[in-house]
């Protein structure tokens, strides 16, 4: 399929299909940056129920940097990998203590602050103030595997990164993102995924069972007040408790005062 076709289907398939989500109708930087960390490893319909009662108890970045990690991490449970959470509270007050409150319009900025890679800063920037950055999320690479290497293996983002190049608009780059992540959302539910055929493939591990659901038990008990470790493993009962708490130490999404563990 020629570039031009290719880029007539993606937008006649958003003009008919679009899913209306908040942050896109209001695009101001708080609401975009709490999206899309909300979005890095969660779908949209839990998103879409969380979002509205976090902006609502956190409604700027002012708010959000001077409040408590617990409350942040309290407003984050459903949401998954905590750690995201405590992300975007130090975004917050780095953007209120750095930058006098105002989002810098720079990728190359934004990659250096908590939780953002390379691609969310790029996203970040084209849904804030519409400019065509280039970048490659699951649901956009999904897209241009399918229309433009449906016969390769092993792909890399890199030999995806031209097309995205060729084809993204310069009048409305917010929007074009918007059609190929609805698109590329579609395209999951029409072919057995292409994604597959991508280097950087990966799936979001089992929940059930694993280290990341120990993690987030030990966090949502320590949300409703402070617990030795023998009151914690007699609670949760698992020998990697142990192992878990070290590591939410090392990463500070939890402290040790006096034998207890706690979330300030
Ligand atoms: N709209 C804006 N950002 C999005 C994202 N990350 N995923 C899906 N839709 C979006």
């Amino acid at each position: 399929m020629r570039e031009q076709e290719f880029i007539q289907l993606v937008w006649d398939y958003y003009y008919q299909h679009k899913r209306p989500m908040p942050w896109r109708d209001n695009t101001n930087p708080y609401w975009v940056i709490v999206s899309e960390i909300m979005l890095q490893q969660t779908q949209v319909a839990r998103v879409l129920e969380k979002f509205p009662i976090f902006i609502k108890q956190f409604p700027s970045f002012e708010v959000l940097a001077a409040s408590s990690l617990g409350e942040v991490l309290q407003a984050w449970q459903g949401l998954g990998y905590n750690r995201r959470g405590k992300y975007l509270w130090q975004i917050a007050q780095k953007i209120m203590q750095e930058y006098d409150g105002v989002l810098p319009d720079n990728p190359d900025i934004l990659v250096n602050f908590p939780g953002i890679g390379k691609a969310t800063a790029a996203s970040i920037i084209a849904f804030t103030y519409n400019k065509p950055t280039i970048f490659i999320e699951t649901n956009i690479r999904r897209v241009y595997i399918h229309h433009f290497f449906s016969e390769a293996e092993n792909i890399s983002d890199n030999d995806l990164l031209p097309f995205v190049e060729r084809t993204v608009s310069k009048d409305n780059p917010r929007e074009w993102y918007y059609a190929l992540m609805d698109y590329g959302t579609y395209l999951k539910t029409q072919i057995i995924n292409p994604n597959r055929k991508s280097k950087h493939y990966t799936r979001q591990s089992v929940f059930e069972g694993s280290n990341r659901q120990i993690r987030s038990q030990i966090i949502k008990l320590l949300l409703q007040g402070p617990k030795t470790l023998a009151q914690i493993q007699d609670i949760i009962r698992d020998n990697r408790v142990q192992d878990n708490i070290a590591s939410l130490l090392k990463e500070e999404l939890i402290q040790n005062e006096k034998n207890y563990y706690i979330i300030s």
